[in-house]
């Protein structure tokens, strides 16, 4: 299942599910500072709601058993994502990513638009990051350079998970907390850098021209509804799906609505 290429920077490494021959590949690219792991629910039910697609799960470089790059960016990555398809054998896909996946698939419309048959957007935004924004950023990587990447780890817990995960799930809070504790410094302190330095999506949006699905959980405080709004609103023909009793991590908070919202998507853009 685990594949792994060798780039100039090191290996890229990913979980390859699903029948090789499938017509249907589709990429979910992680958030931060998650790896593929992030994915545990879909793949869980691929047999059952995906059987006939591909997936592909990526370890964004820096996180999970994928190299940093030497300077991250999220064109940097999108690059390594097109890299892992050439390896894959893989001309076209569905591109979908979770909040930085998110951004980083802006950034492989941008650059790779011809080998992209659908984009999904789940808890993710547009814009780039406010100076404020910039300014949280720098503390962070202050911390995890001082104390580890361990030390950001409660926050991140209780600003991903929505309240409803928090307060009656705590077996899923014990998952993401393992997932969140497994991020090496290096690839938080290169990610956080390459978001804060990411471009404004937003003019990007009216270039998309294939299926989108724009999903977000009611309870994502970091990335709210109302971004979700304003993406799907400037990309024409998107669907939008908002997922209630979910946070920031909707395919792990509540899989099935999303696993169902997902294949729907799939099946009504003729995808399937
Ligand atoms: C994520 O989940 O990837 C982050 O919330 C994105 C960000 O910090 O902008």
């Amino acid at each position: 299942m685990e594949q792994t290429l060798a780039l100039p920077h090191g290996t890229l490494a990913w979980d390859d599910v699903g029948p090789r021959q499938s017509g249907l590949v589709v990429v979910l690219v992680h958030g931060f500072p998650h790896d593929r792991g992030l994915w545990s629910a879909q793949v869980a039910a691929h047999a059952s709601v995906f059987p006939e697609s591909r997936l592909l799960l990526p370890d964004l470089p820096g996180f999970g058993r994928s190299t940093p790059l030497t300077t991250p960016s999220m064109d940097g990555y999108a690059d390594a994502i097109a890299a892992m398809l050439d390896a894959a054998g893989v001309t076209t896909a569905v591109i979908g990513g979770l909040s930085m996946g998110g951004y980083v698939a802006l950034a492989f419309w941008r650059r790779h638009a011809h080998r992209v048959r659908a984009l999904m957007l789940m808890d993710t935004r547009a814009p780039g990051d406010s100076d404020e924004a910039r300014a949280k950023r720098r503390d962070m990587i202050a911390t995890v350079t001082r104390d580890g990447a361990g030390a950001i780890v409660p926050g991140l817990l209780s600003q991903q998970l929505g309240p409803t995960t928090r307060s009656s799930n705590p077996a899923l809070m014990a998952q993401v907390e393992v997932l969140l504790r497994r991020a090496p410094a290096i690839g938080v302190i290169g990610a956080a850098t390459a978001m804060m330095d990411r471009v404004d999506s937003t003019p990007t949006l009216e270039t998309i021209t294939v299926p989108t699905l724009v999903l977000v959980g009611e309870e994502d405080t970091l990335t709210p509804v109302t971004d979700a709004v304003v993406l799907s609103s400037a990309i024409r023909g998107s669907r939008l799906v908002t997922v209630a009793a979910a946070g920031h991590l909707s395919p792990l908070e509540q899989p099935k609505v999303v696993n169902a919202a997902i294949a729907e998507f799939l099946d009504v853009s003729g995808l399937f």
